[in-house]
């Protein structure tokens, strides 16, 4: 009989937080009683269904001894690469050696710390019978206009909200689809900020799964009060 499939977990954390601009890199920064990566990385590794961890860190990475993960047993670092795709085709080249093809890995940013339990357990319940793959997302309740260059901040258009989402992590594929997904893209020299894209060049449609909106990722100095408040409404709730 087949074994059924694990499911790992691979954190892109080798970005240096350009947009952020402080010294250390945002995922590394102080958040309530923990660094953020931290809070990004516990959630997976409390959870049962989940075998491993892939941590792709900046070669000059100075800050990752520090934290509470650095000998763990099921959390392994790998050098990340120049862009975001690089940093998870790395890990997933590291992943090949202990995991199957058809396991599944969901790709989480580190710099999203506010990910919940009920919200893991959601996406993972999608991936029973899933053909594809699954990603947490928002529907946009924003009016959203484009500007093209050439009209510098002017609107060009209007889109239709009704059919846009905002893509979130965790994004959860099948190890040997997205490394072949990332091959192409990386081959075609495409500049793709998700993993879902990547399946959609190759004509694949991910599932996408409702989250919630406080799942953000940390971009600008704004974002770290914001995100120490809704992990702290989120204690409170699960006290209720
Ligand atoms: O820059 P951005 O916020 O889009 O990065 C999303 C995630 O990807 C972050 O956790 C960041 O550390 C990671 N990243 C990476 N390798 C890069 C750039 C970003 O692992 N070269």
């Amino acid at each position: 009989m087949k074994a059924a499939p694990k499911h790992w977990v691979v954190l892109p954390a080798a970005g240096a937080g350009r947009r952020f601009g402080s010294a250390v890199p945002k995922q590394y920064l102080p958040l309530g009683d923990r660094r953020v990566i931290e809070h990004s990385i516990a959630v997976f590794i409390e959870h049962p269904l989940i075998a491993g961890c892939i941590v792709a860190l900046s070669p000059g990475d100075e800050w990752w001894q520090e934290t509470a993960y650095v000998d763990h047993p099921a959390v392994v670092r790998v050098p990340g690469g120049a862009e975001r795709f690089d940093s998870v085709a790395n890990a997933l080249a590291a992943l090949a050696n202990q995991a199957a093809a058809d396991d599944w890995v969901l790709v989480h940013d580190a710099a999203r710390p506010c990910l919940t339990t009920a919200d893991l357990d959601r996406l993972l319940a999608a991936l029973i019978d899933e053909p594809v793959g699954a990603l947490l997302a928002v529907p946009m309740h924003d009016t959203v206009k484009s500007a093209e260059e050439a009209f510098g901040a002017r609107v060009e258009r209007t889109l239709p909200r009704q059919q846009l989402w905002r893509a979130f992590t965790p994004q959860a594929f099948r190890l040997g689809q997205l490394r072949d997904a990332l091959a192409y893209c990386r081959a075609e020299r495409m500049a793709i900020t998700d993993d879902a894209s990547a399946m959609e060049q190759l004509g694949l449609r991910p599932l996408l799964i409702e989250g919630r909106a406080d799942n953000i990722k940390i971009t600008r100095p704004e974002d770290l009060p914001l995100a120490e408040f809704f992990l702290e409404q989120q204690r409170r709730q699960e006290q209720r």
